[in-house]
């Protein structure tokens, strides 16, 4: 559809997390005129449930080089190393900064920073706010400080598609706004440089730690503007999330690897600690080991959970260190002080996404990603624990020195927006997330996968079938917005884990259990032509 509104700007900024704040408060202050939109409210994407923290080499003895080590490791393999370098040297000041902008980490009676252990890390270097809610915090002071500024801010916006200009250069996006007075439904912010900052897509899975926002939007906007995408087949599933239940579906709560860093222990029913000999760091080993682990000792028990047994904290530490995690424990019936957690794990964070440079520049001119949503290289095959704040915050300041560096020139008129596909009905969002839990979930083999690659298609194929017929697609708005992003961010992530024959990181190939250098150390990139199939 035409848009109906439209504002101008140098920069327009796609998302309200860390990436998306920081990259805009950044832009601001050398002079730029910036616009937020976002698709719910200002602190509603991922970063707010973020718990363990944010690492960097801020403690005695930690140096940027073993937070390059740690990361290296976990990557397995397929780790950018010259990325990871930028991300570990440039993290710790890009910390201080974040605590200039007002955000509160835990001290010491001493003023220095705490710091913990998760998952991967060596040492302890990750910063936490509040006990177990880090991104609560560092989303409070982000948006207190936009609020603060003259960024301009559009809520309840999803975006649509990227607009370019004659020479394909991006010149804005388009919108669906709801409930925003004189900027309701379709509109344009036109601006020369487009900062995508949209999160991640759990919600293409049925249990996920994602907030219901996660869907994909920014990876399908990139997908359909022809911007490279590269590993989306490394979904990292968090190894420890309150288990409610077989049938629970949607955001489930997070037990953060800090629980597992201050010491808890995993057991099965037993009682019995299974990560004790599978690997030299047993419950702290990077995630995607401890997810295989308890994966492989739920199969070996048939069961569907296991235990994370942190009694020996006490009620007084539950309640100063992780009172967030103690209070989801309660709601549901569970006190950790007395009892062991029952646990497994769910999607948690995509390690792939919109390809990029080190400055945060994709494959189309002007368009720019950051945080979860980009594929910068620093995660590889599997995140390391707590590097994805640092890394929205690191990239996201790479991104506002380049685009506020450049001379930025309005780009000519602003072509229309690409013709669309068929609009997926609102239904389809629990078919896929059936789907993909079923076909391409923790384990995954070519039968599975080929089988959620054909269902995905035919949800597609029927409403492109019924738009070519009877000129009919569903109504357009936010959920069906969403379903269709989800589908295509789906198609891809599986055609990209059917054509991985090997087991890495968080790939993990039942029928190719072995990593396989010499054939698969490299990256799938992929680039949608215009057909879009
Ligand atoms: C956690 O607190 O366990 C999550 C940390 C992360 O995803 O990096």
């Amino acid at each position: 559809p035409a848009p109906g509104w439209a504002i101008d700007a140098d920069v327009v900024v796609v998302g309200s997390g860390v990436a998306g704040l920081t990259a805009a408060l950044r832009c601001a202050a050398a002079g730029a005129k910036v616009t937020v939109v976002t698709k719910a409210r200002l602190d509603d994407g991922s970063t707010r449930w973020a718990q363990g923290g944010i690492a960097a080499a801020l403690g005695d003895g930690d140096t940027p080089g073993q937070h390059l080590d740690d990361t290296l490791v976990a990557g397995a393999g397929l780790c950018d190393e010259d990325a990871v370098r930028l991300l570990v040297t440039e993290g710790p000041d890009a910390v201080r900064r974040l605590i200039g902008t007002g955000a509160r980490f835990d001290t010491s009676a001493a003023g220095e920073i705490l710091l913990t252990r998760e998952g991967g890390h060596h040492r302890r270097r990750i910063a936490h706010a509040g006990g177990d809610a880090t991104g609560a915090e560092i989303s409070r002071a982000l948006v207190a400080a936009v609020r603060a500024s003259d960024i301009e801010t559009v809520e309840n916006a999803l975006v649509l598609d990227l607009l370019t200009d004659a020479d394909g250069h991006a010149a804005g996006v388009t919108l669906h706004v709801m409930g925003e007075g004189r900027r309701d439904g379709v509109g344009a912010v036109r601006a020369p440089a487009v900062v995508l900052a949209t999160g991640g897509m759990g919600q293409i899975f049925s249990a996920t730690t994602n907030p219901p926002v996660s869907t994909g939007d920014g990876v399908a906007l990139a997908l359909r503007a022809g911007a490279e995408v590269s590993d989306l087949e490394f979904v990292q599933f968090h190894p420890t999330v309150l288990w409610l239940g077989p049938d629970a579906e949607g955001q489930q709560p997070l037990v953060s690897e800090a629980v597992r860093g201050e010491g808890a222990h995993l057991v099965d029913a037993d009682g019995t600690r299974f990560m004790v000999g599978r690997h030299e760091l047993a419950e702290l080993a990077p995630r995607d080991i401890v997810a295989k682990g308890i994966t492989r000792r739920m199969q070996e028990t048939g069961t569907d959970h296991m235990y994370l047994d942190g009694r020996m904290f006490g009620a007084r530490m539950w309640a100063e260190r992780f009172p967030t995690i103690l209070a989801a424990c309660r709601a549901h019936g569970i006190d950790p002080v007395t009892e062991p957690i029952p646990v497994a794990p769910a999607a948690h964070y995509a390690s792939g996404g919109v390809r990029t440079d080190r400055h945060g520049r994709t494959t189309v001119p002007g368009l720019y990603a950051c945080g979860e949503v980009a594929c910068t290289g620093v995660h590889g095959a599997n995140r390391l624990a707590s590097n994805s704040l640092l890394e929205g915050l690191v990239f996201a300041e790479r991104i506002a020195a380049d685009i506020t560096s450049r001379t930025v020139r309005p780009g000519p008129a602003v072509a229309p927006a690409p013709a669309r596909d068929a609009l997926l009905p609102h239904a389809a969002r629990y078919e896929i997330q059936r789907i993909m839990t079923e076909g391409a979930g923790v384990l995954r083999s070519a039968a599975s996968l080929d089988r959620a690659a054909a269902a995905l298609a035919g949800l597609h194929d029927r409403a492109a079938e019924e738009l070519a017929r009877d000129g009919k697609t569903a109504e357009p708005c936010v959920e069906t917005w969403e379903a269709t992003n989800l589908c295509l961010v789906a198609r891809v992530l599986v055609a990209a884990a059917s054509r991985r024959e090997e087991t890495r990181g968080c790939h993990w190939r039942e029928d190719f259990p072995e990593r396989d250098d010499d054939t698969w150390r490299r990256h799938l990139v992929v680039r949608l032509g215009p057909e879009r199939t």
